[in-house]
C-alpha cells in the first residue's frame, strides 16, 4: 500500500492496516461459524491520558473486527497483588485469548513481574520472557505488535529482504531488539545502533533499511539516509506547536529524509495504525492455537 510522492514513496500504514483488519474480520466471521469468538482483554491501571486513548482505540477496533472486547479499568492505587489476581482470572477464562496490560504501570507495580504472570499463550504483546526467547531462537511464538507491523510493511513494499543492510536505531525491549530479531529472520545484515554508537550518521548511511525507534523527535536527518533507502519511522513524539496545540512527529526528520529515501512511513499514518492491526492479528492467531483450529484462509 503505497502512494507516489514527487520525492519518495510514502508507505501508507493507515491503508495497509485497514486491509489487514478487514482480512482479520473475515477470519473472525469464519471461526465464529465453528462456535468460537476471539476475545481480547485489555487492562488499564490509572488514568494516563495517552493510555486511555490507546485503550479506547483498541476496544473499538476489536469490536469492529467482530471479536469480544473485555476492558478492565483499575484505580491508580490498585495493588500489584490485586492486578495479578485479575491477570490470573483472565488466564483462566476460556473466552479470553489475548491479554494486554497497558504500559506504563504506576511506579509501585513491578512491570516485569506482572507481564510474566500472563499466560504466555495469551500474551498478545509478545513481552513475556517465553515469547522473547522464542523470537530470539526463531521458534513459533507471539511477536510484539509494532515490530511485526513494521516488518509486514517492509515486506509488502520491498518483497524479499534477504541480504539487505538494516540499521535499527534504538535498543528497547519493545521495539529495537525484537525488530532486529525479525530482520535477522528475513536474512538481513542487522546493526543495532543506539545513543552510544559512534558515527551514527555514517552507520545509518550504509543502510538499505533504517528503522528509527529511539524516542527522540526528528533525530534521524535526511543526510543520514542513503539515496533510495527504505525508512520506517516508529517514533511518536508530541511537540508543542507554539499555539497552545501539539503536533505529532516521528524520530525521523520527515521533510529532510523524504527527499532522499526511496520510501518512508509518515507520522502519523505509518507504523502507528499497524500496531493495533497486529494486536488483532495476534489475538486471532492465539484464539486458533488455543482452540486447536487452523487459521481460516480469508
Ligand atoms: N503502551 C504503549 N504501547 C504499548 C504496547 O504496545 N503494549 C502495551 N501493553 N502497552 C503499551
Amino acid at each position: 500500500m503505497t502512494t507516489e510522492n514527487v520525492m519518495s514513496t510514502v508507505i501508507d500504514g493507515k491503508a495497509f492496516a485497514a486491509k489487514v483488519r478487514s482480512r482479520i474480520a473475515a477470519q473472525v466471521a469464519e471461526i465464529k461459524k465453528q462456535g468460537v469468538t476471539p476475545g481480547l482483554a485489555v487492562v488499564l491501571v490509572g488514568e494516563d491520558p495517552a493510555s486511555q486513548v490507546y485503550v479506547r482505540n483498541k476496544g473499538k477496533q476489536t469490536i469492529e473486527a467482530g471479536m469480544q472486547s473485555f476492558e478492565h479499568k483499575l484505580d491508580a492505587s490498585t495493588s500489584q497483588a490485586d492486578l495479578m489476581a485479575l491477570v490470573d482470572q483472565l488466564n483462566n477464562d476460556d473466552s479470553v485469548h489475548g491479554i494486554l496490560v497497558q504500559l506504563p504501570l504506576p511506579d509501585h507495580i513491578d512491570e516485569e513481574v506482572v507481564l510474566n504472570s500472563i499466560n504466555f499463550d495469551k500474551d498478545v504483546d509478545g513481552f513475556h520472557l517465553t515469547n522473547v526467547g522464542r523470537l530470539s531462537i526463531g521458534a513459533e511464538g507471539i511477536v510484539p505488535c509494532t515490530p511485526l507491523g513494521s516488518i509486514m510493511m517492509l515486506k509488502d513494499h520491498l518483497g524479499d529482504l534477504s541480504g539487505l543492510n538494516a540499521v535499527v536505531v534504538g535498543r528497547s525491549n519493545i521495539v529495537g531488539k525484537p525488530m532486529a530479531a525479525l530482520l535477522l529472520q528475513e536474512n538481513c545484515t542487522v546493526t543495532i545502533a543506539h545513543s552510544r554508537t559512534k558515527d551514527l550518521p555514517e552507520v545509518c548511511k550504509a543502510a538499505d533499511i533504517v528503522i528509527a525507534a529511539v524516542g527522540r523527535p526528528e533525530m534521524v536527518k535526511g543526510d543520514w539516509i542513503k539515496p533510495g533507502a527504505t525508512v520506517i519511522d516508529v517514533g511518536i513524539n508530541r511537540l508543542d506547536s507554539g499555539d497552545g496545540k501539539t503536533r505529532l512527529v516521528g524520530d525521523v526528520d520527515y521533510a529532510g529524509a523524504s527527499s532522499v529515501a526511496g520510501a518512508i512511513t509518515p507520522v502519523p499514518g505509518g507504523v502507528g495504525p499497524m500496531t493495533i492491526a497486529c494486536l488483532l492479528h495476534n489475538t486471532m492467531q492465539q484464539c486458533c492455537r488455543l482452540n486447536g483450529l487452523e487459521i481460516p484462509q480469508a
